[in-house]
């Protein structure tokens, strides 16, 4: 497989552009299939026959999955995103109590503030002609800087924690480094956790460090739960019973758990928290002030007060979703996806940019931006019990962000024609790699 290839890329970009046909074939060398359609994805989403625990994958079963393949990086994190049923709740339940509407809401001064800091140091990011990348002046520091204050994760890991994720994200990276950059997301992120064992704060991480019980001593030292975890993980193994990597699966189904966390839960926790915080609300804001550009007449009727800023959002989540195609999903049985049958245990990803654009959900203009459209009901936050945990901080920033960015440049347009923006690389991401615009 050559991941970058023109193959992919060509496949992805179809993947985005339409929901014509239903479930679609993966691009790649692994064999699974894409839910394209509004309504087949909400079903499929909603179905409790469907599982999100990789020992379901039948690859895995097989031992036929090496251990090195890319999507690994994720099909591996052990945190809700990978489990399901009762351990699900349990460590929905732990992340929820931690990030509450409460705390969502006490950031709001400080995203406003953030977000007046990076709009005034935007002319000084202008290049010799005047031209200055929005995506990354603005759309990333925005959603990365809250999401590490939530977080506390001290400003010098930053950077390196977007790098990381970009490369963990995007599936252009060959599968090694895809790994690798997880390694090093986790490295980064015992070293957050040791800092505020250290010095607690108010912050989401020592929120977590004292849900799971212990916010002193190294990991697992005169801890039973470091015992029980153990055994968990042993149980886990012999679940799915075949070599090395099933080692590695995240536990399955584990009913009857304490309401902790264990080590290996925080960290992939705050990995998730860290990945889905903030690479998903950069390409909400990048896609915005792209379709904004594009739509000049639509942006008019926002800046004349007759369209909200939240009707911006949701139609760009709608038009143009941050997820292009997420996470994987393994029917636990035979399923029928409009007349195909999917095998059971086969990888199922869920395709938000096409089923966003479903003529049969939302008309045949579908495929038109239309900020006066009445809101329609997306799922570019998913559905369902793993539906985003962060989306209505998602949906605060980007309101938050948008109104203050054409506030302070109500003349910003693009600077280059938008047929020249370069898609992100991959099929996970859905946005573009730079968004050079001129300030007005
Ligand atoms: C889950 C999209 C922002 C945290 C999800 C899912 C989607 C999604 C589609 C469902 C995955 C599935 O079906 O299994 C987005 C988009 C965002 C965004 C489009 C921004 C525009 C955030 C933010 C956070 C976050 C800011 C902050 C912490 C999570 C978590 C889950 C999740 C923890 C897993 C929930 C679970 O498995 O129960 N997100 N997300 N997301 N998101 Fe977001």
């Amino acid at each position: 497989m050559d991941p970058s290839g023109a193959a992919v890329q060509a496949e992805a970009a179809a993947l985005r552009e339409s929901a014509a046909a239903c479930p679609v074939l993966l691009p790649g060398d692994v064999p699974g299939v894409v839910i394209t359609r509004h309504r087949e994805l909400r079903d499929f989403l909603a179905d409790p026959a469907v599982a999100k625990n990789a020992r379901h994958f039948a690859a895995f079963q097989r031992g036929e999955i090496p251990a090195q393949w890319q999507l690994n990086a994720f099909a591996l994190v052990s945190g809700m995103t990978t489990a399901d049923g009762d351990d699900h709740r349990r460590l929905r339940g732990l992340a929820t109590k931690a990030f509450t509407p409460r705390r969502v809401a006490a950031m709001r001064p400080w995203i406003e503030k953030l977000t007046g800091d990076l709009l005034a140091e935007l002319p000084g990011r202008r290049d010799a002609d005047g031209v200055v990348d929005l995506r990354r002046w603005f759309a990333y520091p925005l959603p990365m800087g809250v999401i590490c204050e939530l977080l506390g994760v001290d400003t010098a890991y930053r950077d390196r924690l977007h790098g990381l994720t970009h490369r963990m994200v995007s599936t252009s990276t060959t599968a090694a480094e895809a790994m690798a950059a997880q390694v090093g997301i986790h490295e980064v992120l015992a070293q957050v956790v040791a800092d505020r064992r250290a010095a607690p704060g108010e912050d989401l991480t020592s929120a977590l460090i004292a849900v799971r019980g212990g916010g002193h001593g190294p990991d697992g030292e005169g801890d039973t739960e470091g015992d029980a975890r153990e055994e968990t993980e042993g149980e886990s193994g012999r679940d799915a019973g075949h070599g090395r990597e099933q080692d590695a699966l995240p536990g399955g189904d584990r009913g009857s758990a304490p309401e902790r966390l264990s080590d290996d839960e925080l960290a992939g926790t705050l990995l998730l928290m860290i990945v889905a915080g903030h690479e998903t609300t950069l390409n909400l804001i990048t896609n915005a002030v792209r379709a904004l550009c594009a739509h000049p007449e639509q942006l008019a009727l926002v800046l004349a007060g007759e369209v909200t800023w939240d009707a911006v959002v949701e139609e760009t989540l709608r038009w143009d979703s941050p997820v292009a195609n997420f996470p994987f999903r393994y029917p636990t049985a035979d399923l029928v996806v409009d007349g195909v049958t999917v095998p059971r245990g086969t990888p199922v990803l869920a395709g938000y940019a096409a089923a966003g654009r479903d003529p049969r959900e939302y008309g045949q203009d579908a495929g038109r931006f239309d900020v006066t459209r009445p809101a329609a009901r997306h799922l570019a936050f998913g559905h369902g019990a793993h539906y985003c945990l962060g989306a209505p901080l998602a949906r605060l920033e980007a309101v938050i962000a948008l109104r203050n960015l054409y506030r302070a440049y109500p003349g910003l347009r693009l600077a280059v024609p938008d047929a020249t923006l370069p898609p992100l690389p991959g099929f996970i991401g859905n946005s573009v790699g730079e968004l050079p615009v001129r300030l007005g």
